[in-house]
């Protein structure tokens, strides 16, 4: 038990980690951290101690993070409720799109939230992920805050979009399927340590980065996106593209603590265990194809379901590949290369040039 009050000292095997019953991690000593003794699971280095680094990686990100800091209220909404407002602003299949859309992320970011304050943070051991992971948490409650905003702003029905995830079958789909994998570790009585266990998290870590962040999201990204290009709701394109530039990293740490997590580990990942990836990256995909399919009945803003088959395979193909997996669909081509143009957002101005993209705090001061 923690005291500040008093001079007691503070207990450093349990400070890290959810105290009493739900400790997963092993107990510290009071040896000075040393680099070799450091895991990103099942580590015993005092998971207080941030230095020495590690994990480079995940510094880096977290400092990355930091420097690309942005809020909702930034961007000016005001184009977006004018043609929302006008009946011949947009058309039926468009509104659909920006009310689906909501629909899923609104929640799905209190989703990721859980996930990583819940149940990810306190099974990882090591100090510099569990700063990213940080990080990570504070831009979810951003995220959820700018789909919050939009919806507010265009004044749609919030119980209509804030319960879609239980209302629409092609948005619950999707939860439910990912609901499991966020619940195993958030049980108090899991802990890791065994390989079974261990198998387990990273299962769960892969369908959080791999599936959730790097292919749940992409249909909707690429919907908001395309408006945007034909400038129709450039507020809420240009939020979606600051979210996709964070979901981008999320995405990207994930697979860096997956990689990091299996040389640590190289018994956890067997040939059963890949196959088991595999099927839930195809069911992932037939998943995410039914949302676009249920989002996009006719082709609307050059875009049609057809499409985004391609572009889902394209898309699981590459999370595989980042994860040493073999790809799952031959010849699946990228029908939206400007999306990789929104990821790297190494431009001057951003696409829709409502104002600089490379927005940055902290990261941008100098004391010469
Ligand atoms: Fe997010
Ligand atoms: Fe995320």
């Amino acid at each position: 038990m923690l005291q500040f009050e008093d001079s007691s000292p503070v207990n450093t095997s349990t400070l890290g980690n959810v105290p009493d019953k739900i400790d997963s991690v092993p107990t510290t000593t009071s040896a000075r951290v040393r680099v070799e003794d450091k895991r990103v699971i099942n580590g015993t280095a005092d998971v207080n101690q941030l230095v020495p680094f590690k994990y480079n990686w995940a510094w880096d990100k977290y400092l990355a993070g930091c420097a690309n800091h942005w809020m909702p209220q930034e961007i000016n909404m005001t184009r977006d409720i004018a043609t929302w407002k006008d009946p011949a602003g947009l058309t039926d299949d468009e509104r659909l799109i920006v009310k689906r859309n909501l629909g899923f992320f609104v929640t799905a970011d209190s989703l990721a939230a859980n996930n990583i304050v819940l149940g990810t943070y306190r099974h990882i051991t090591a100090p510099e992920c569990r700063q990213y992971l940080l990080r990570q948490a504070f831009e979810e409650a951003i995220h959820t805050h700018a789909y919050q905003y939009v919806v507010e702003s265009l004044g749609l029905d919030e119980s209509e979009i804030f319960n879609a995830y239980n209302e629409i079958k092609s948005i619950r789909d999707k939860d439910q399927f990912l609901i499991p994998f966020i619940d195993v570790l958030s049980d108090p009585n899991f802990k890791t340590g065994t390989p079974a266990a261990d198998r387990d998290f990273l299962r769960s870590l892969i369908v959080f980065a791999c599936i959730m962040e790097g292919l749940f999201f992409y249909v909707g990204f690429v919907q908001i996106l395309a408006l945007g290009r034909q400038n129709k709701m450039m507020g809420a394109a240009e939020q979606y593209q600051y979210i996709l530039r964070d979901e981008s990293m999320h995405c990207n740490f994930g697979i860096d603590m997956i990689n990091q997590i299996k040389q640590e580990n190289p018994h956890l990942w067997t040939e059963e265990f890949k196959k088991d990836i595999q099927g839930l990256m195809k069911k992932g995909v037939e998943l995410e194809y039914r949302y676009a399919e249920d989002t996009m009945p006719r082709g609307v803003l050059g875009l049609n379901a057809p499409m985004f088959k391609e572009y889902l395979r394209y898309v699981a193909n590459r999370r595989c590949q980042q994860i040493g997996i073999d790809m799952l669909y031959e010849n699946a081509n990228n029908p939206f290369p400007w999306m990789s143009e929104m990821i790297d957002l190494k431009k001057e101005k951003n696409f829709f040039e409502t104002r600089v993209t490379e927005y940055q705090t902290g990261g941008a001061l100098s004391w010469d």
